[in-house]
């Protein structure tokens, strides 16, 4: 049991029907809501009792609600996953916020991210870009070298992990003022490159996703780095450095 006094709170939602329909802002009341429980059960309370009076409950996405899926994806109070560091929506508890808080939840903000219903966006851009080039080759005849075989620098190996802890869930997109997707993309182009079975399809696996990247209308990077400081899992701006490097080796090179 919580030593903490339960809260009561003004919710400010983005409702939207569907995607053609144009949304706005609709003020709720939560009560008795404890202070240990999380954000997205806060949410469940308020669509019970909005259930239970026969409206439509809010829409938003979860999957795992432990960090690992991406696909919680509010922002709240201006902010993507809210107002802690350094993790994800569901991940978030009410205890960050103050008996008689007022917050304001909203979707993702972006143009390749179109709204779906309430929360919910549609971020089918990031599989596509996934899609350019997001993979390696193998053979799998059956004489596939194991990879543990092969020699990696303890650093780059490192990297590389550090980087393929991407989730995916867009924060960074939504954190930039121009709706920028390179975070994410340097990540899934890092995480590659660093190693030496993504070295074989590295010129076109950056040529390709940054291309997809252009395609899907996310905006170009002016380095004022939002991104890095809402990601959940700590992507570094390094990546990006990284990406820019490929990127212009494979032009050139
Ligand atoms: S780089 Fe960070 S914020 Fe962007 S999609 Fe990956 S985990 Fe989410
Ligand atoms: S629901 Fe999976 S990361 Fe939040």
């Amino acid at each position: 049991m919580s030593a903490n006094k339960d809260m009561n709170l003004t919710l400010k939602i983005w409702r939207q029907k569907d995607a053609q329909s144009k949304g706005k802002l609709t003020t709720y009341q939560v009560s008795n809501i404890s202070p240990d429980s999380s954000f997205l059960e806060m949410l469940d309370v308020l669509n019970e009792e909005l259930i239970n009076k026969g409206e439509d409950p809010v829409a938003f996405d979860h999957d795992c609600r432990e960090g690992i899926c991406g696909m919680c994806s509010l922002h709240i109070n201006g902010e993507p996953h809210g107002p802690d560091r350094l993790i994800t929506t569901c991940q978030l508890h009410m205890r960050k916020f103050k008996d008689g808080d007022t917050i304001y939840i909203e979707p993702w903000r972006a143009k390749a991210f179109p709204v779906l219903k309430d929360l919910i966006v549609d971020r089918s851009s990031f599989e596509r870009i996934q899609q350019a080039g997001g993979f390696i080759s193998v053979n799998t005849s059956g004489n596939t070298q194991d990879a543990n075989a092969i020699p990696i620098p303890k650093v780059n190996a490192d990297k590389a992990m550090d980087a393929a802890t991407c989730i995916g869930c867009g924060a960074c997109v939504a954190a930039c003022k121009n709706s920028s997707a390179m975070l994410f993309v340097s990540a899934k182009v890092s995480q590659f490159a660093l190693l030496p079975q993504g070295r074989v399809e590295a010129k076109d696996r950056v040529l390709n996703m940054v291309k997809a990247m252009d395609d899907e209308g996310f905006g170009n990077c002016t380095n004022t780095g939002a991104c890095e400081v809402e990601c959940p899992k700590g992507i570094s701006l390094e990546n990006i450095a990284r990406m820019n490097r490929e990127y212009l080796s494979a032009t050139f090179g």
